[in-house]
């Protein structure tokens, strides 16, 4: 782990587009998120777009998809293994669809945050990610929405929440037009929430070296 002086280093997991990894980015590049370094982005997917964000930001990437280990314990290994390899103090996931294995969680427990396109605990869970999320919200009748970012524990969506943020839902609104509005607060709560967890641990390291 870093000790005071040096950067929290995060490691970010991603599956997709990564327009929360780029505000994780532009928060650490422009100072709203301080004391910390993105040392690595890992895909679930090899054609994600978040990776080429990544690389254009000279970011080390790599990708560690569900097929290619002979089982969830090699491939949380290999996940381990690259998480400290990169020194990883914090992880974050942005857009990452899977269920990241306990064996990987306990070495970072407190130190994981995940977000999630919903005002949990609605709508979140096993099977609630991405579009369906927002079917979701549509097909409830509710009349808000919004974003959470909480930290991960070993139950899907269950850990305690960070900062969570709601939005109108309107007539009209189709899964795209609703899923959008959320993702343009995603991208600030991403980057109060990790300043927030970066802050804490950068805090609790200077108490722990006193
Ligand atoms: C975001 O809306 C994120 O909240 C959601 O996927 C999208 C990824 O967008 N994550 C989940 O549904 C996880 N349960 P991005 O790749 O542009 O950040």
């Amino acid at each position: 782990m870093a000790g005071a002086r040096e950067p929290i280093h995060i490691s970010i997991l991603v599956s997709g587009g990564g327009s929360n990894l780029q505000a994780v980015m532009d928060g650490v590049a422009d100072g709203r998120i301080a004391g910390a370094r993105i040392g690595l982005v890992i895909s679930s997917k090899e054609d994600a777009y978040a990776l080429l964000r990544a690389e254009r930001a000279g970011i080390p990437t790599a990708v560690v998809g569900k097929s290619g280990y002979p089982g969830d314990d090699e491939r949380a290994e290999r996940l381990l293994g690259l998480l400290s390899a990169a020194r990883t103090d914090m992880i974050a996931l942005a857009g990452y669809m899977h269920v990241l294995s306990p064996r990987v969680i306990a070495p970072y427990a407190g130190r994981i945050v995940n977000i999630h396109p919903s005002l949990i605990p609605r709508h979140c869970g096993m099977g609630y990610y991405g579009r369906r999320v927002h079917e979701a919200v549509l097909a409830s009748g509710d009349k808000q929405s919004g974003a959470t970012v909480h930290f991960v524990d070993e139950g899907v969506d269950t850990g305690d929440v960070i900062v969570q943020r709601a939005v109108p839902v309107l007539g009209g609104d189709t899964p795209e037009t609703l899923a959008a509005r959320v993702l343009e607060t995603e991208h600030d709560i991403i980057v109060e929430a990790v300043a927030k967890v970066v802050d804490g641990l950068r805090e609790a390291e200077g108490k722990h070296e006193k």
